[in-house]
C-alpha cells in the first residue's frame, strides 16, 4: 500500500509537513527540486517533523521551465506515481503578472499535464478564496466559462499571486477534464502552524500577522467585529490531503480546508497579544479605508501590510458539509484552533528572529 507519491513545493511550509506524514505512512516521495542539493537539510527537517528522511530523494526541476525542466532519467524516476501533489508556487506579495504567470499558471498546467501523461493522480493546493463564488463574480471571473474570462483584468484587481492561484485552477480543471485524468483540488484557508509544536515558517502569511501584533505595528483590527481571517492548522490540513488523495471517492471533487471555528480576526489577535504578553488593539480600521491608506507611498512598508493581504479578512462563511463528511469517514479530528493559534504564537515568541 506504500505507492509512490511525486511532489512539487516540498521544501515549503505545507510541503514539509506533507513530507513527514507521506514519510511516516511510508510513501517512498521524489520531489521537484529547484535546488536539488538541500535535499539532506530538508530529510532533516522532514525528521524533526516526525517524518522519515531516508524515504525522500529528488529531482531537478523548475515550474516556470518547459516540461518542469525534467531530463529524461527524471521523468523516468517520477513515472510510477500514484500520487502527483502540487503544492508549488511563487507565494508572495508584489510579484510581477509574468513571474507568477510563469510559475504558478504555466508551471501548474505542465505538472498536470505529466499527472495526465503518465496516469498519476493530481492533487493540487488551490486556495479557499476559490470557494467564496460571489468574489469570484465581483472579480469578473465567468464561472460558467471560466476561459471568457479577462484574467489581465482579475489580476489587476487582485494582485498577481491571487491572480495566477485563480486563473491557475480554472486552466488545470479544463486541462485535466480534456485529458479524462483524475484530479482533487484542495482549497486551504489561511495555514496557521502545527497544532501541538506550532511549527511554522517565518514567510507564512499568519507569521507576519504575528510579528506585525509583536512589534507593536498592528495598531487597529482591520474590519469589522464580523470579520474573520479562515484559518486551518498545518497538521490537519496535510491530514486532509493525504485522505483525499488516496480515495477514489475524491476524484473530481474540490475541498475546503477550512476550521469553521476560527475566531473572528478580534478574537485571534486577542489569542495571540495573550501568548505573546502585549496589549491587543481594540480599534477597527474600515478594509475600504485602509486600502485607500495603502497607496500612499511608504505606508505599506511602514504599516508593514500589502494590500494584497486584506483580500483573504472577510466576513463570508462558508460550508463545510463536504469537508466535515470527509473528515469523519477517515476520522480525521480536528485540532483545537485556538490552541493551534497560541501553539504558533509561542513557537515564533521563542524564535526571537522570526518575530
Ligand atoms: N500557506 C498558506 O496560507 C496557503 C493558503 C492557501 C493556499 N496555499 C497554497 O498552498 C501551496 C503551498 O503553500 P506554502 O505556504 O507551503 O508555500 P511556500 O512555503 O512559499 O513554499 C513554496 C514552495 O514552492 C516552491 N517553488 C517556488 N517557485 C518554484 C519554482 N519556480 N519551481 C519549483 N518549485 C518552486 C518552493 O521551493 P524553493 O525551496 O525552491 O523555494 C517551495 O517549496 C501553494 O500553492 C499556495 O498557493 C497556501
Amino acid at each position: 500500500m506504500n505507492q509512490e507519491c511525486f511532489v512539487t513545493g516540498g521544501s515549503g511550509f505545507i510541503g514539509q509537513h506533507l513530507l513527514a506524514l507521506l514519510t511516516r505512512k511510508g510513501h517512498p516521495v521524489t520531489l521537484l527540486m529547484r535546488a536539488p542539493q538541500r535535499l539532506p537539510a530538508l530529510r532533516e527537517q522532514v525528521e524533526q517533523l516526525g517524518g522519515r528522511g531516508e524515504l525522500l530523494s529528488a529531482v531537478a526541476g523548475d515550474l516556470a521551465s518547459p516540461g518542469l525542466g525534467l531530463d529524461a532519467p527524471a521523468r523516468e524516476r517520477v513515472r510510477q506515481a500514484a500520487v502527483v501533489f502540487h503544492l508549488g508556487a511563487q507565494f508572495a506579495w508584489g510579484l510581477s503578472v509574468e513571474q507568477a504567470r510563469a510559475v504558478n499558471v504555466e508551471g501548474a498546467l505542465a505538472v498536470a499535464e505529466l499527472a495526465a501523461s503518465q496516469g498519476s493522480r493530481l492533487l493540487m493546493a488551490g486556495g479557499f478564496m476559490l470557494a467564496n463564488h460571489q468574489h469570484l463574480q465581483r472579480l469578473g471571473i465567468d464561472l460558467q466559462t471560466p476561459s471568457r474570462t479577462d484574467w489581465d483584468q482579475v489580476y489587476r484587481r487582485i494582485g498577481a499571486y491571487e491572480g495566477s492561484k485563480l486563473e491557475a485552477h480554472f486552466r488545470v480543471l479544463a486541462r485535466m477534464a480534456e485529458r479524462a485524468a483524475a484530479l482533487t483540488v484542495v482549497h486551504p484557508a489561511t495555514v496557521c502552524g502545527h497544532s501541538r509544536s506550532g511549527h511554522i515558517l517565518a514567510t507564512q502569511p499568519l507569521a507576519g500577522l504575528i510579528g506585525n501584533l509583536a512589534d507593536g505595528v498592528l495598531s487597529a483590527i482591520p474590519g469589522s467585529a464580523a470579520h474573520w481571517l479562515p484559518l486551518v492548522s498545518v497538521d490537519f490540513l496535510v491530514e486532509l490531503m493525504l485522505a483525499a488523495a488516496f480515495d477514489s471517492e475524491q476524484v473530481g471533487r474540490e475541498i475546503l480546508a477550512l476550521d469553521e471555528r476560527t475566531p473572528n480576526l478580534q478574537g485571534v489577535v486577542q489569542l495571540l497579544a495573550g501568548v505573546l504578553g502585549v496589549a491587543a488593539p481594540r480599534r477597527h480600521v474600515p478594509i475600504a479605508l485602509l486600502r485607500l491608506l495603502l497607496k500612499i507611498p511608504g505606508l505599506p512598508k511602514l504599516l508593514r501590510t500589502e494590500v494584497e493581504s486584506l483580500d483573504f479578512i472577510q466576513s463570508t462563511r462558508f460550508d463545510t458539509a463536504a469537508t466535515q463528511a470527509l473528515a469523519r469517514q477517515h476520522q480525521l479530528l480536528w485540532p483545537d484552533i485556538a490552541q493551534a493559534i497560541q501553539a504558533t504564537a509561542r513557537y515564533l515568541a521563542s524564535k526571537p528572529s522570526a518575530v
